[in-house]
């Protein structure tokens, strides 16, 4: 397996307009991000992927750009950013650009062009279809609910949007377009930026013909996985954009890739023949949803620990010296790590800790989201009015106005899942607004950041920040943990998910305890050792008395060194 800088990289992900804010109008903004450059040094991070930053009328906060040359205005100017890239650069952290390229704002001046006529030339830049007897021209719904379709009055046909009607999906089709993004692509490049992260990627080669989606739920409009995600020219757009564009660049890039297969992701990130170097698959994050509901992705099923290693355990050992991994517990578009994965009541500490210890021990490249650092949980606002995620609001009208769910029950879906819990302003101590903004935030704090804060978390040399920082060092330190071989052992265990990672004659062991409980187990007869030393572990551990024979306690988790 050949070694790069990016496989042994940490990843730090930034939601901006929640990170904080330097100028008090409420939204985060670069500045605000330079001003917590050393706090992101002190945790040792290597990378920084920023959520897009672009000039947009944030209807999904930024994902809908319309204008991939520019800045936000909420979030300061061209030169705040070069700015922002040279003090990372000065600090040895890099900088992946958010590329949202399976759409545009619908305020893009390409659509807006677009929409003008049916002759005008960049008609084409986008998927516009005649509709069928008033009818959209297929069934495909929206992944932000409602059709995919919206029908334009100028021209008197329909446009596709996957997202939001303001995000209308790129005709990739169209050669003229690729190279006007691969273009963009290399004006962000020469700036010194060192990748990509892709938004929504395997969405750009749809079925040719734009065929009816199978009905598989009673409902108008359906989703259209088949004809959308992993379509049939998705390898060869990416192997083209990597030879023209990204081939020359010492970058990396991770794909937001849902619905992959191990064999999708094996011919996406191959070194030769893929087309990105690595992906973020969704698979983990979905164990809880209710295939059988009519809304699996508001839905919640328990699951567990055996199927959480299967999930695991087929993407380590299927990519093993084929692809790359990455690694991730939270994002902008889910529920906060520790409040899904783990107890964020009773064992808040043990299981934000333990499931950092996972993240960080796996083999591929780990993503940590901003302040789950710090053990950031969901947020549980009483009213629908303080959320602000367009999918979260869409889904509330939906359900209750359409659907006549109770408002309630609809509220509780909204606590497990929605989008904001990830998306409340980063905390950093106990003033006002957690120390995000001198204003009013864009959206509420959690009312919980007086005992979560970064204030809290820096002073206090136990906290889960300090863990997550011993933690990036010692993957550092350690090599096996970056390139060795993942093997699951105790498989079937309800409560231990426990893996070795051997590289040459070094062996680690990882024990995590995923439960409140306190099992005692044995290690089977195959690890051999003579003996062992403990790297890390969220919990004092006092020498056992068999080698072989460990408990437990809720949420542990443990790495240790073997020793043949
Ligand atoms: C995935 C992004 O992560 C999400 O936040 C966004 O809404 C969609 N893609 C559309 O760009």
């Amino acid at each position: 397996m050949s070694k790069t800088w990016w496989k042994e990289s940490v990843v730090y992900q930034i939601y901006p307009r929640s990170f904080n804010d330097s100028n008090g109008d409420g939204i985060g903004d670069l500045r605000g991000i330079i001003e917590k450059l050393d706090y992101l040094k002190l945790l040792g991070v290597d990378v920084v992927w920023l959520s897009p930053v672009y000039k947009s009328p944030n209807d999904d906060n930024g994902y809908d750009i319309s204008d991939y040359h520019d800045i936000m205005d909420e979030f300061g100017t061209l030169a705040d950013w070069e700015e922002l890239l040279a003090e990372m650069h000065r600090r040895d952290i890099k900088l992946i650009m958010d590329l949202v390229i399976n759409h545009t704002s619908d305020e893009h001046p390409w659509f807006i062009e677009s929409r003008t006529s049916k002759d005008n030339p960049y008609r084409d830049y986008y998927l516009w279809r005649e509709g069928r007897a008033d009818r959209e021209p297929n069934n495909w719904a929206s992944i932000f609910g409602g059709s995919a379709w919206e029908y334009d009055a100028a021209t008197g046909e329909y446009y596709l949007h996957l997202f939001s009607k303001k995000q209308p999906d790129l005709n990739w089709e169209n050669p003229t377009v690729r190279q006007e993004l691969y273009d963009m692509m290399r004006w962000w490049l020469d700036k010194g930026i060192d990748g990509f992260r892709m938004d929504a990627i395997n969405l750009i080669s749809k079925t040719p013909g734009l065929p009816d989606a199978s009905v598989t739920r009673d409902a108008r409009y359906q989703f259209a996985s088949e004809h959308v995600f992993n379509g049939p020219r998705l390898l060869e757009f990416l192997s083209e954009m990597k030879r023209e564009v990204l081939s020359h660049y010492d970058v990396f890039t991770v794909g937001e890739t849902s619905l992959v297969t191990t064999g999708h992701a094996i011919d996406l990130t191959h070194e030769e023949t893929g087309g990105l170097n690595m992906l973020h698959q969704f698979e983990h994050t979905e164990l809880n949803r209710d295939l059988s509901s009519f809304s699996p992705r508001w839905s919640r099923r328990p699951w567990d620990l055996p199927e959480l290693k299967e999930v695991m355990t087929r993407w380590q050992k299927d990519l093993e010296n084929k692809g790359w991994n990455t690694h991730f517990l939270g994002n902008h578009d889910l529920p906060r790590a520790v409040s899904n994965f783990g107890d964020d009541d009773h064992y808040w500490f043990e299981s934000a800790t333990q499931l950092a210890t996972f993240l960080l021990t796996l083999q591929g490249t780990p993503y940590i989201y901003q302040g789950e650092e710090i053990g950031m949980t969901n947020v549980h606002f009483a009213s629908i009015e303080d959320y602000r995620d367009i999918e979260t609001l869409n889904m509330y009208r939906e359900f209750v106005e359409d659907k006549g769910l109770d408002p309630e029950a609809v509220m509780t879906m909204i606590h497990a899942k929605s989008r904001d819990n990830a998306r409340t302003p980063m905390q950093w101590d106990t003033g006002p607004h957690a120390g995000f903004t001198t204003g009013t935030p864009w959206m509420k704090v959690n009312p919980n950041y007086t005992k979560i804060n970064v204030e809290h978390a820096l002073a206090d040399s136990a906290s889960v920040f300090h863990y997550y920082r011993r933690l990036i060092q010692l993957r550092k330190a350690n090599p096996v943990l970056v390139y060795g071989t993942y093997d699951l052992i105790l498989d079937a265990h309800e409560q231990i998910y426990a893996f070795t990672r051997t590289l040459e004659d070094e062996r680690l062991l990882v024990i995590l305890n995923f439960t409140p409980e306190t099992p005692r187990f044995e290690l089977p007869e195959h690890i051999h050792f003579s003996d062992k030393e403990l790297l890390i572990s969220n919990y004092k551990v006092d020498p056992v008395e068999r080698i072989n024979l460990l408990t437990l306690r809720p949420f542990e988790a443990r790495v240790y060194r073997l020793f043949p």
